[in-house]
């Protein structure tokens, strides 16, 4: 009798949670479409009325067809659907018939023109039941937005909601905003099976759960970690699209992937539609096994909608380890311990087993930024100290009846630019071409350098408003994002026409003089080879920008002039200095650059007059974490990769807020896969930071990069010029006589006096153990710009777990592991 009813409940767990594709019907609709189409291997029917698809339409509005427009990239494949949609100038809405139940409902957008109508002139609301999805929709910011925060380059949006219908049908309402219009490409109704997301779900920072019912949800991230995008032909559930994650990682040196195809199955059959098993065939562990203690965090970030709160669901699969206690570590959401002591292996209860961990977070007010980490349990210190993440997504949850969030860039300003390069795979061939372009340039123009060099800092600093310069880099984004496939960009290198909007903003010679007083000699704020670099206002004086005009007698000829602005509006990253502009009137050749208020690193290190603040251990780490991660950009962000030939202290600048940023860079080389030719003739660079392999064999790599930047290292610990010919003998070569303390590992004799020992001893032992390799005397034993990137970040995250200690230590008086704070027993030696 038991077994029978034991029976009795398998078979109906099974008809209950075994997931049903056809339950209720979905919706494949093509927008303003009279025909059948395919896209993304699936057959859309068009909206208009002449036959009965079980939905209806209140108000046809215009059906807008246009053949030539097609979506770009290729990606999404769904350019069938983009060549159609409808306008609507009044309030309307597609009535669905569907049953009760959970809902899964895709928007597409398109920017798409049809006679007087582009889509880019609209403005409306979006709402699906008595749930707000969109307020104020305006498709090409964003289109920005998505582009910038996901470091792509899309061209469409799909927006995806999950929605519970309590009652028959579902109504999707488009209404304009006051005197505007409304469109739509294709909508997806899709059925999800009622077990797809749990009711209760475990709160981040808390021991409880959090129930959710009757919320409506929203995809904000969907990643396949480790692993590459995944199209939506491989979910026969959902048709979901996975993104790759390496442009969400905070350090993608922090972790390795890993993958393992064979044999891979869900914990229970009812996952089965949560995620196809691809994602669980990849994943990311803990990096370096170089480290033997891991005391770092693997650490990806996300811009999302700031007042809302997230569901964040983790997928999980052991695939290495075949018994438990191999890898436990701690997950964090946020900065809040989500969960302790995690064991992939003894919760799924074997290898190769995929299943998933949901959690709830409230996201601090007005926060925009996402932090999931991976860290070591210090509990459990050891060798099982490692993390595991196969898959990512992010919902936001709705409040009160609401979803849509108004994108609004002015606020988000301050926070734009993650750490990415964006638009970098759309550029790569264009970055070839002008490395080819720039390298005849370097062979014609020879020896030639500039530089911007900020003086003033303070009073500058003042003036600038706060948060300009991620606008005028957004500006300069949004052009270089109109880039259009490849063929006409590389006609547009051969005829040279006129440069257009792509390369930023076109100054007249009448602006620049405006904006530099007719050339002042008194807003010059540094002098370089090429001519003058002067400290200007555009735009009525709201924006401060660093303007470097050619000497005419330079000889840089108009054609290289104009490759160097395409060269660099192509390398855009946070950490390299942006051009925002160029001039070329009256055979005046001027370059426009974002203003970097507080000048050279060098400014700040030592000099004359002495630096009137001195930077603190933290932040010279901060600084040189930057500039790394600038560097690395050169070396990685294109597949030759450019070698910047010249980095010292003069070519670091800081902004307002010391983000240090690597300048200088134009005139780089195409590294070692183009630079066959060795014409180089004189060794080129700046004393004391020469790699001497380069010099011996007049070859350049990226590892002569490595080298210079380990010299910068050691002038940013010891404070002092890399020559100094007032010292004795030994001393004047900051290089040598640095490695000499370091190989007697006593580093911490010749740091900066004025750091007055405030810092981490381990932190700063390592920090001299980077500058140590980058030195090493042959290039191939150097750590490439990626490992020292990475340890930087190891030397930061060991000091501020000093801090947090001291910090501890302080307060309850207990005595700290690890360091003892040294600062109080630690004495400089006097050179
Ligand atoms: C369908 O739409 C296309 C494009 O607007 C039009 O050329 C064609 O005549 C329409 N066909 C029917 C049967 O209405
Ligand atoms: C409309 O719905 C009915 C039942 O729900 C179904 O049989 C029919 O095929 C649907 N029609 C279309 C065009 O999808
Ligand atoms: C669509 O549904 C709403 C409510 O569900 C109803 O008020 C409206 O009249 C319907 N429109 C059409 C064209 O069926
Ligand atoms: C960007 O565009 C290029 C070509 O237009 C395409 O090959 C590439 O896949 C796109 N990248 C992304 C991330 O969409
Ligand atoms: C819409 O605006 C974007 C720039 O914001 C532009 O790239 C696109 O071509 C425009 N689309 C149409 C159809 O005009
Ligand atoms: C189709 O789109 C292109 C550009 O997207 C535009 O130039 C053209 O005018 C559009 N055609 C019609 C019929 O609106
Ligand atoms: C959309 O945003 C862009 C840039 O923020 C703006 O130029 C444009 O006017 C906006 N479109 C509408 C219809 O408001
Ligand atoms: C899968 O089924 C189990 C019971 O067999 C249930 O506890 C769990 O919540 C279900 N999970 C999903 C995602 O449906
Ligand atoms: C969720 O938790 C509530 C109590 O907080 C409980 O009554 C309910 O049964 C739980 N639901 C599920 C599906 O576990
Ligand atoms: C992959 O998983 C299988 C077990 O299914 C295991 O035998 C094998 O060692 C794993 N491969 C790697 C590289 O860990
Ligand atoms: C990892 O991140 C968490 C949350 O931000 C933080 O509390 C912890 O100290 C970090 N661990 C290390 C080793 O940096
Ligand atoms: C959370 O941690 C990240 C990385 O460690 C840090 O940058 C961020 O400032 C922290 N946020 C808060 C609110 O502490």
């Amino acid at each position: 009798m038991k077994s029978l009813l034991l029976l009795l409940i398998v078979c109906f767990s099974f008809l209950v949670f075994i997931p049903r594709q056809t339950q209720g019907i979905q919706f494949l609709v093509s927008c303003g479409s009279n025909s059948t189409s395919y896209a993304d291997s699936r057959k859309w029917v068009g909206d208009d009325l002449s036959s009965n698809n079980n939905f209806t339409l209140s108000d046809l509005g215009i059906a807008a067809f246009n053949s030539t427009s097609v979506e770009d990239t290729g990606y999404t494949g769904f350019g069938p659907l983009y060549k159609s949609a409808r306008f609507f100038s009044t309030s309307t809405s597609y009535n669905f018939t569907v049953d009760p139940g959970n809902y899964c409902v895709r928007l597409h957008f398109y920017p798409f023109q049809f006679g007087n109508y582009n889509s880019n002139d609209s403005a409306f609301d979006v709402s699906a039941n008595d749930m707000k999805l969109i307020t104020k929709f305006n498709i090409s910011d964003e289109i920005s937005w998505k582009a910038e925060k996901t470091n792509s380059n899309i061209t469409s949006v799909v927006k995806e909601y999950y929605i519970n219908i309590d009652l028959n049908g579902l109504q999707i309402k488009f209404v304009p905003n006051l005197n505007s219009f409304a469109f739509i490409n294709a909508i997806e109704v899709l059925p999800t099976p009622d077990n797809l997301f749990n009711t209760n779900i475990t709160k981040v920072g808390s021991n409880g759960l959090t129930t959710i019912t009757d919320r409506a949800m929203e995809t904000m991230y969907r990643l396949n970690i480790g692993g590459p995008k995944l199209k939506s032909t491989s979910d026969q559930f959902l048709y979901r699209n996975w993104d790759s994650d390496e442009n969400f990682m905070f350090s993608v040196n922090a972790a390795t992937m890993v993958h393992n195809t064979s044999e891979i199955s869900y914990v229970t059959l009812n996952y089965s539609s949560v995620a196809p098993l691809l994602v669980y065939e990849t994943a990311r562990v803990m990096g370096n096994t170089d480290v033997v203690e891991k005391r770092f965090n693997v650490s990806w970030r996300f811009f999302v909608d700031p007042n809302f709160d997230y569901l964040i669901r983790l997928h999980f699969c052991e695939l290495i380890y075949d018994k438990p206690n191999q890898r436990f570590f701690k997950i964090y959401i946020n900065n809040k311990t989500a969960a302790e002591n995690y064991d992939v292996y003894e919760r799924a209860g074997g290898m190769n087993k995929a299943y998933f961990e949901d959690y709830f977070d409230i996201l601090p007010q007005q926060t925009d930024t996402l932090w999931l980490q991976l860290g070591p349990d210090s509990l459990m210190s050891g060798p099982g100290t490692d993390a595991l993440l196969n898959g990512l997504e992010i919902f936001k949850l709705s409040k009160n009846g609401n979803l849509a969030h108004v994108l609004d860039w002015t606020s988000l300003n301050g926070n734009i630019h993650p750490h990415g390069s964006a638009k970098k795979r759309l550029l790569i061939e264009e970055i070839c071409f002008a490395i080819a372009c720039v390298l005849a340039l370097i062979l014609i123009s020879g020896g030639y350098c500039w530089y911007i060099r900020g003086k003033k800092k303070s009073k500058m600093a003042e003036d600038a408003p706060p948060g300009w310069h991620p606008l005028a880099l957004h500006e300069a984004m949004k052009s270089t994002s109109n880039a259009r496939p490849s063929n006409q960009v590389v006609k547009k290198y051969v005829s040279t026409p006129s440069i257009n909007n792509r390369t930023g903003r076109k100054f007249t010679l009448s602006e620049i003089k405006a904006a530099t007083k007719n050339f002042d000699e008194l807003a010059v704020i540094g002098t370089g080879g090429f001519g003058k670099v002067y400290r200007g206002e555009i735009d009525g004086g709201s924006n401060i920008v660093a303007v470097k005009r050619a000497d005419p007698l330079c000889g840089q000829g108009l054609k290289e002039f104009e490759t160097e602005i395409e060269m660099l509006s192509k390398l855009r990253h946070r950490h390299l200095v942006s051009l925002i502009g160029y001039c070329e009137e009256k055979g005046e050749m001027i370059l426009v650059y974002e203003f970097m208020a507080n000048g050279t690193l060098r400014s700040h290190l030592y000099g004359s007059p002495p630096p009137a603040d001195v930077l603190t251990y933290k932040q010279r780490v901060e600084v040189c974490v930057g500039a790394a991660r600038g560097l690395h950009y050169l070396h990685t962000g294109s597949e030759v990769g450019i070698i910047h030939r010249d980095v010292k202290t003069t070519n670091i600048l800081l902004d307002e807020e010391f983000v240090a940023k690597m300048s200088d860079f134009g005139l780089s080389r195409a590294g070692p896969t183009l630079d066959q030719t060795h014409v180089s003739t004189a060794v080129k660079g700046s004393f004391g930071y020469l790699d001497p392999e380069y010099f011996r064999r007049q070859q350049l790599t990226q590892k002569s990069d490595v080298y210079s930047f380990g010299v910068v290292l050691f002038e940013v610990l010891c404070g002092r010029p890399v020559i100094d010919p007032s010292l004795p003998k030994d001393q004047i070569n900051l290089a040598e006589w640095a490695l000499r303390w370091q190989r007697q590992r006593s580093i911490e004799k010749i740091v900066d006096p004025r750091l007055k020992g405030d810092y981490s001893l381990e932190s700063l032992k390592k920090f001299a153990e980077i500058a140590e390799k980058c030195l090493m005397d042959e290039g191939k034993n150097r750590p490439s710009m990626g490992e020292v990137l990475w340890q930087l970040e190891y030397v930061l995250q060991l000091h501020d777990a000093y801090i947090r200690e001291r910090e501890s230590f302080r307060s309850t008086g207990e005595l700290p592991f690890g360091d003892v704070p040294h600062s109080l027993s630690h004495i400089r030696e006097d050179e």
